[in-house]
């Protein structure tokens, strides 16, 4: 049996630990945030989409060990590293999440132990700063006495066809026997690796592939309002161009981005680029596009308060969707935090509904908003905003309440009173 430490009991960490539970690996579960730890040790789970039962079971027959305690990695094979990236303040990476995480395992790394990074990051992480951190801490030198890897999570929240074992997981080494052992590893509990020749590459791959989703998203939602203003429906005109066999994807306009990943990662190499004196235009203005869009939905919401004859100040209205996409309880980055904070600045009174967000927790950007309580969609609103389409929302009864809809997701069907968002 082998044993695996990951790092970092969020999205990526806490699936991936179960699939190797599940693939008959020792899984230690570390992280520093203690009541995570507490509540997996009793078997509970904090994210929606992850059974309670599959952690009960992997934590009672002492197969996954959750623990505070950077000691396991000491005794483990593999370890894989899933903490978060994100931007600081000034919208620069802040990877020191990762390099903490380096400085607290370094001094338990064993020779041959395999060091994988999860979290996304711009290409060069790996193989300078993680390793450099690595190679301080345990006196030890990647590729001579332990092996380190890069291989960026591939997720879909909330689709139900996104299974850890069968996403196909690209993976780059330090050096070919870095990436052999890396592949060593893995082979364990995902079905298809798809090894490329560096870590670097990974690193740009992730990117690349989560550039490429802002990119044609901010394109579907300007031409959301070319087409609106010309009196198209951009809804129907995408599953009118998605009949087409080859050479098309679909994308789908909405309310901005949101999530740990879209509205992030692509700022990642935005920065590593201005290293070499390059700028990154498309990414630069698909951010300005899809940062737009909530100002476009209030400009909609307006329009739909305009024609009853109100204001936005002193109405009601009610956020429909509090997560960033349908069917997930992740609200982070959401758009409709910013949606609740312009509305709020323009003097409505505004209250949401989510059946996956009861209460909103703490956030770093918005904790202000912390507390607040899911409310009942009832028509004592003077305007519903649709920002996230759950398979658990009925548009049509929505509809019925005959109050105006703002909808940027296509939940209610186009008719008097819906203002197409
Ligand atoms: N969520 C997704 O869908 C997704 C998909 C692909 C890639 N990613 C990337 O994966 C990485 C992790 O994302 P996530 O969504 O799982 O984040 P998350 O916030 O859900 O989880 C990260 C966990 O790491 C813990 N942590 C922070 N610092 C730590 C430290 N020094 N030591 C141990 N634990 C620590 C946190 O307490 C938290 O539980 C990020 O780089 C993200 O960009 C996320």
């Amino acid at each position: 049996m082998k044993t695996i430490s990951i790092i970092g009991m969020g999205y990526v960490g806490l699936p991936l630990a179960l699939r190797f539970v599940e693939a008959g690996c020792k899984v230690f579960g570390i992280d520093v945030d203690e009541s995570k730890i507490e509540q997996l040790l009793g078997g509970k789970s904090y994210i929606k989409h992850i059974e309670a039962s599959r952690i009960a079971e992997s934590v009672s027959k002492a197969q996954f060990i959750p623990t505070t305690d950077f000691k396991t990695v000491a005794e483990s094979e593999g370890v894989i590293i899933c903490v978060p990236t994100p931007l600081n303040k000034n919208r620069e990476p802040d990877i020191s999440y990762v390099l903490k995480t380096g400085e607290a395992m370094a001094p338990y790394l064993q020779n041959g132990t395999v060091v994988c990074l999860e979290s996304t990051t711009y290409p060069g992480t790996t193989d300078d700063e993680l390793r450099a951190v690595l190679e301080r801490g345990s006196g030890k030198k990647a590729g001579v006495n332990f092996h380190l890897a890069f291989s960026p999570e591939r997720e879909d929240p909330g689709n139900a066809d996104s299974v850890v074992e069968r996403i196909p997981k690209v993976i780059g080494g330090f050096t070919p026997t870095c990436l052999a052992k890396a592949i060593a590893i893995y082979s364990i509990a995902i079905q298809k690796l798809v090894p490329v020749s560096s870590c670097r590459v990974a690193e740009a791959t992730k990117l690349m592939e989560n550039i490429f989703r802002s990119v044609n998203i901010a394109l579907v939602n300007e031409l959301k309002i070319v087409y609106g203003r010309m009196g198209i429906d951009i809804w129907e005109v995408i599953e009118a161009a998605k009949t087409k066999p080859f050479g098309f994807m679909p994308f789908y306009p909405g309310p901005g981005l949101g999530g740990h990943c879209i509205p992030i990662d692509p700022f990642y190499l935005t920065w590593k680029a201005r290293e070499f004196g390059l700028h990154t235009r498309f990414i630069e203005l698909a951010g300005e596009i899809n940062t737009s869009m909530p100002d476009y939905v209030i400009s909609r919401v307006a329009d739909a308060l305009n024609d009853q004859g109100k204001a936005i100040r002193g109405s009601r209205i009610l956020i429909v969707g509090l997560a960033y996409k349908a069917n997930v309880d992740d609200m982070r980055e959401s758009p409709s935090l910013i949606l609740i904070e312009k509305l709020e600045a323009r003097g409505a009174k505004v209250e949401y509904n989510d059946p996956y967000v009861p209460i909103v927790p703490h956030t770093r950007e918005h904790d202000h908003l912390a507390g607040r309580k899911s409310q009942p969609i009832t028509a004592e609103y003077d305007c519903i905003v649709i920002a996230t389409a759950h398979q658990d929302y009925d548009g049509a009864k929505i509809a019925t309440l005959g109050i105006p809809i703002v909808d940027s997701r296509r939940l209610v069907s186009p008719g008097p009173n819906i203002y197409q968002a």
